[in-house]
């Protein structure tokens, strides 16, 4: 298996999950600052208050990432260290910082691709109803123009908004991120500004950068019926809906899925929201971002609040997040994602592993065979979804660092670098080796 010759081969990480430094220079409060201070939110009570110090040890990073020999680097900017307040007085700063690790990883031949929102909204937004707020488009409008004009110069490759699935559900109905609402109108309602708040922020960059490359960033899965049941596959029909096409129709057709609308509806989930304003959502794309970590088997429960539960089949190879290891989900989704959809080009924004792993290492590198065997069944995946003609131009293997994995704290490690984060010393992995490797060859071994 081969990779085109221009194939962009790169890590991802996210703001809150590795720079540290919460409340330095200006940095405003954010809504998982506020989150993971809030007791039995995060697992140990753990904090992005240093994280993995990127903020300080940032040259360091970039430099592991030039010995790796890795084309592209996705970040994330913290809005809350450019407008402490979300709008109004910016602060020079924080935005400085991006301004250094731009330079950084320019000069080190690394093509930064920089995602504005991963989800560390600005808490005094938050305290004016966050994505709930009907203001949202015009606040992200005015923070993506700020960094347009601060980093638009030497920044070609944006990504507006990092998975709003996870913003709205696990943000406002599950609960289980910040702001840690449970309320499934809240959440209907936040996706609903997410659309606009990507469509507004296209549109910005259209406007102040003609030159940049712009996408949005979905997780996506590929979903199945349990079985052959009707039962069964009305509901993955309805978990697909949710999950893939409530995101991908509004992005790419300007409507949403008029099977879900239905649905929901009859429920009143809907209530209050003009739906027919999701067409700003349709801006022209450069490029799809996907995150794929795992496929979705949906089987109906009637004692299940939404009638279905989803399952991992008995034996099948999990990760330490429990998510099933299945490869082909990845290649059978970019081949769906083409067919319905045909964004010009799609790059793989996020896929990994976490898998147990010591919090110190000994020695000069750490063996994760495990790691090493996920990255190479789905490198292959992606390899036999171009052989297919899907326009694949990349691939971000999350996560260049072990980092804060939201609400399980630092206890899941997805890292290709191993960090012991009491003394921040990195440990290159042997998926590290791994990954150098194929970039250096283009080939699968
Ligand atoms: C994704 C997030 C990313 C990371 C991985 C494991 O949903 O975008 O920040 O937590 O999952």
């Amino acid at each position: 298996m081969s990779f085109p010759a221009d194939f962009l081969w790169g890590a991802a990480t996210a703001s809150y999950q590795i720079e540290g430094a919460a409340f330095e220079d200006g940095r405003g409060e954010c809504i998982w600052t506020r989150f993971s201070h809030t007791e039995g939110k995060v697992k140990h009570g753990h904090t992005g208050d240093v994280a993995c110090d990127h903020y300080h040890r940032y040259a360091e990073d970039v430099a592991l990432m030039r010995r790796l020999g890795l084309h592209a680097y996705r970040f994330s900017i913290a809005w809350a260290r450019l407008l402490p307040q979300g709008t109004g007085a910016s602060n020079q700063a924080g935005i400085d910082f991006y301004n250094r690790l731009i330079d950084a990883l320019l000069e080190a031949g690394i093509t930064p691709f920089a995602t504005l929102y991963h989800w560390d909204l600005p808490q005094a937004l938050q305290d004016r109803g966050g994505w709930t707020s009907a203001d949202m488009p015009e606040w992200f409008a005015e923070y993506t123009a700020l960094a347009a004009k601060h980093y638009g110069d030497r920044l070609k490759h944006w990504i507006t908004l990092n998975e709003p699935w996870c913003i709205a559900f696990l943000g406002h109905s599950l609960g289980i991120h910040a702001p840690g609402i449970r309320d499934e109108r809240a959440a209907f309602r936040a996706a609903h500004h997410t659309h606009l708040a990507h469509g507004r922020a296209v549109q910005v960059l259209r406007q102040s950068l003609p030159d940049a490359q712009v996408g949005i960033t979905l997780n996506l899965a590929p979903v199945q019926p349990f079985s052959a049941d009707p039962q069964d596959q009305a509901m993955a029909r309805l978990f697909d809906g949710l999950q893939n096409r409530w995101f991908l129709d509004p992005v790419f057709k300007g409507r949403y899925p008029e099977d879900i609308v239905t649905r929901l509806n009859a429920n009143g989930l809907l209530d209050g929201l003009d739906l027919s304003a999701v067409q700003l959502a349709a801006q022209p794309l450069d490029f799809l971002g996907v995150n794929y970590y795992t496929r979705q088997i949906v089987r109906h429960d009637p004692s299940s609040p939404h009638g279905f539960t989803t399952l991992v089949p008995e034996g099948a190879p999990v990760t330490d997040m429990n998510w099933e290891i299945y490869p082909q989900g990845l290649r059978d989704l970019l081949l769906r994602v083409h067919q319905e959809y045909a964004p010009p080009a799609i790059y793989i924004t996020e896929n990994g592993a976490a898998f147990p792993e010591p919090e110190q290492v000994e020695g000069e590198q750490l063996d994760d065979p495990q790691r090493v065997a996920y990255l190479e069944s789905h490198f292959n995946a992606a390899a036999e979804a171009i052989a297919q003609g899907v326009p694949l131009k990349g691939y971000f293997v999350w996560s260049l660092l072990d980092n804060f994995e939201w609400a399980e704290g630092y206890t899941k490690r997805f890292g290709i670098v191993h960090v012991d984060f009491s003394t921040q010393k990195r440990t290159l992995k042997r998926s590290a080796l791994y990954l150098q490797q194929v970039i250096q060859s283009g080939v699968l071994a």
